[in-house]
């Protein structure tokens, strides 16, 4: 089934008010290749959108078909003694699933609850925060190709994962939908405080030996304290990845600026914080019009009304820019452009 002219209003985190000219709710993999039989996909210009909280459209008006991935279910595949073994459908919530998971008492995913997005978008960025990545509870998934319409299993190191990436944003970009992720989740779990601002919160509730909801409630205050909701201010989230430098290149910039912030990365590298580089340059909590940096946390591109998409992009690239003439560090945004 394909709609035409369909708003996109509700299916993006920025409040971007984006018409589709085509529009395909899927719930069903045969869906998928019905999709594939008519050639559309090889045809048409297309995305493919899940819960839409990483992605900014550009303009008012996609030309092209939007493939909304509405696929719901979950099924427990197997147990052992330590493990479970959860297989989810592509269209359900991340976030549902993880309170989900948590409330069961099972481990893993706790450090990541609370994530806007769906399940089935969760692999192609490696989604991440508070010291977890979706790569940590990932076991594999199932992703049709678009080129001849065979069903593909992925293991995890077929999937090439790394800080917000993977196989599906580098070499197969666009290439395969992803139907259904499994998990693989702890029964005796094993709790993750390491990220300084979790252990700081939870030591200051004064919580010695965390269970998963300790930690996945932890986590909720600590988003909630920082990051605007999405249904009240628009956003998806991290503009910008956190660059990789190496350390040569980050002593030189300690010696300027000693309380720039880094965490070691691979040998010989450091990870610098995005939201300390964007802070400098003053653009935290600017705006220009209705476009602008959150204030409490300078790595949110937020739509503080009815900002347009390109008003927002071009916000993010002056940051972008300051940053490169103040520190020679070149961003690399997060949010895919559409
Ligand atoms: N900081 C600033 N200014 C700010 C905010 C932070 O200088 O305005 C510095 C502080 O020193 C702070 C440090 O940066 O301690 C780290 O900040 P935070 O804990 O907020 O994390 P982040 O590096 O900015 C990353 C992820 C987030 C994830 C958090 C927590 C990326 C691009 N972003 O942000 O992920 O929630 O860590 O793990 O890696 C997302 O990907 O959309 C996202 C929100």
């Amino acid at each position: 089934m394909m709609d035409r002219y369909v708003s996109l209003d509700e299916y993006n985190t920025f409040g971007l008010h984006v018409t589709a000219s085509y529009y395909s709710k899927i719930t069903d993999a045969g869906e998928i290749f019905d999709l594939i039989k008519e050639s559309v996909l090889t045809e048409e210009k297309h995305l493919i959108l899940g819960g839409g909280s990483n992605v900014l459209f550009l303009d008012d008006f996609y030309n092209g078909l939007v493939i909304h991935i509405n696929s719901k279910g979950k099924i427990l595949l197997r147990e052992t003694v330590n493990d479970v073994y959860i297989r989810v459908a592509a269209g359900e919530s991340w976030s549902d699933f993880v309170v989900e998971m948590v409330n069961q008492g099972y481990g893993g995913l706790e450090n990541l609850s609370m994530i806007p997005g769906t399940v089935g978008a969760a692999p192609i960025q490696n989604i991440g925060a508070y010291g977890t990545e979706l790569k940590d509870v990932f076991y594999q998934l199932t992703a049709i190709d678009l080129s001849n319409g065979e069903k593909v299993l992925f293991n995890r190191a077929e999937c090439e994962f790394g800080y917000r990436t993977s196989v599906f944003k580098t070499r197969l970009k666009d290439r395969f939908i992803i139907t259904h992720v499994d998990f693989k989740l702890k029964k005796h779990p094993v709790i993750n405080v390491n990220y300084g601002a979790l252990h700081q919160h939870l030591y200051e509730k004064g919580i010695a030996n965390p269970t998963v909801n300790d930690v996945s409630n932890s986590v909720i205050s600590i988003r909630k304290s920082k990051l605007p909701d999405p249904a009240q201010l628009g956003n998806a989230g991290s503009f910008f990845k956190n660059p990789v430098v190496h350390n040569l290149l980050f002593q030189d910039l300690q010696r300027e600026f000693p309380d720039i912030v880094g965490y070691n990365d691979m040998k010989g590298f450091k990870k610098v914080s995005a939201a300390w580089l964007i802070e400098k340059t003053q653009w935290k909590g600017k705006r220009i019009g209705n476009a602008g940096f959150h204030d409490k946390q300078a790595l949110i591109l937020v739509n503080y009304g009815n900002a347009t998409g390109r008003e927002l992009f071009q916000v993010a690239m002056q940051a972008k820019q300051a940053v490169i003439e103040n520190f020679g560090i070149e961003l690399e945004m997060e949010v895919n452009i559409a």
